[in-house]
């Protein structure tokens, strides 16, 4: 007799466009996923809608908050960089050493800064390229949330000197398509940074299309960035993943010339960005080495004195 397929049950932290998106496709193909709202949320249940193409795929998933007991074995966090601490650490009760948590916001740092308030959980983490948006920015319904898809892409998960996945992996493959266990996690996270710091605060200044930064008046910056970016990385131990950096930076901006980056929505949104785990931590990582990187950080304190 075949035996029954044990699903595993997961949390979602960030119930924004992507943690919604995956939320759902968890929920579609089987894993019980409920989502996790801050604390003082009165929904018990929300719908999302995630519309794709001219159709739309509805989700009924159960809700949970912050300062509620109950054990979590699977936590996916989907909210932005500079609210994964605070975020996780409001379900820390929840949470213990047979914990699995897959962090997905963009950028680095956050993780070290997670991992020392909170060392037991096992952690993973991941970066992905697929593209969606709430359409749905007054975010006055709370029971409710309208994703729009905007573009496919690959999901890579991973866990720094770990090759197997775990157990939970294949049925995550199974629902988030096209998934991929990355034993060089790392220096794809890397990678994903140097590129995120070459295009994102760029685009967010001088708030134009991902495009323009191959046009004469800024392709000299980019450059100039992907030239520091390089130094740090190399002296990071990430040599090989940004190699090539100005081919794989151009290849993005060709690729995605009339996308708006996230950064740039951002800002033009009044949000908070996430400047302090992208170009931040680059520079961070510059001082730890004695490498000066005067155009990142010119960039940095650009962007940073817009949240003022
Ligand atoms: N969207 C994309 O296409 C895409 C693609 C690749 C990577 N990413 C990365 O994925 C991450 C999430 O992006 P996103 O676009 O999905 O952002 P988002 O739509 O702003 O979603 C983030 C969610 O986190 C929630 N949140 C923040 N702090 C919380 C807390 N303490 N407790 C509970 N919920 C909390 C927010 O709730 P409130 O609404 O109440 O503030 C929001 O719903 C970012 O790092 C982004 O760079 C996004």
């Amino acid at each position: 007799m075949a035996g029954t397929v044990k699903y595993a049950c997961w949390h979602v932290l960030g119930a924004g466009a992507i943690g919604c998106l995956f939320a759902g496709a968890l929920q579609r193909a089987g894993s019980p996923t409920t989502v996790l709202l801050r604390a003082g949320a009165t929904a018990t249940g929300i719908t999302v809608a995630v519309a794709r193409e001219g159709a739309t795929r509805r989700v009924e998933l159960p809700v949970s908050t912050a300062i509620q007991p109950g054990h979590i074995s699977h936590l996916l966090v989907t909210t932005k960089a500079q609210d994964v601490c605070t975020a996780v650490m409001s379900v820390g009760h929840r949470l213990d050493s047979s914990s699995q948590v897959l962090l997905l916001a963009n950028g680095l740092g956050f993780a070290e800064e997670l991992r020392a308030s909170l060392p037991s959980p096992v952690y993973y983490y991941g970066t992905t390229t697929e593209a969606a948006y709430r359409r749905d920015p007054s975010r006055q319904n709370a029971a409710r949330r309208e994703i729009y898809h905007a573009g496919s892409g690959i999901t890579r998960i991973g866990r720094p000197g770990i090759s197997t996945p775990p157990a939970w992996f294949e049925q995550w493959a199974r629902a988030v398509q096209p998934s991929t266990w990355d034993p060089a996690i790392e220096q794809s996270l890397w990678l994903k940074l140097a590129i995120n710091c070459a295009i994102n605060p760029l685009t967010a200044l001088h708030r134009c299309p991902n495009g323009d930064l191959a046009r004469p008046h800024l392709a000299p910056r980019v450059a100039n960035l992907c030239e520091e970016i390089m130094q740090v990385s190399a002296a990071a131990g990430y040599a090989e993943a940004t190699a090539n950096l100005p081919a794989r930076v151009a290849e993005v901006v060709t690729a995605t010339a009339a996308n708006r980056s996230s950064m740039l929505q951002d800002v033009l949104a009044g949000r908070a960005t996430e400047i302090d785990y992208i170009t931040g931590h680059l520079l961070r990582v510059a001082v730890r080495h004695g490498i000066a990187a005067p155009a990142n950080e010119a960039l940095y304190r650009s962007i940073a004195a817009l949240a003022h």
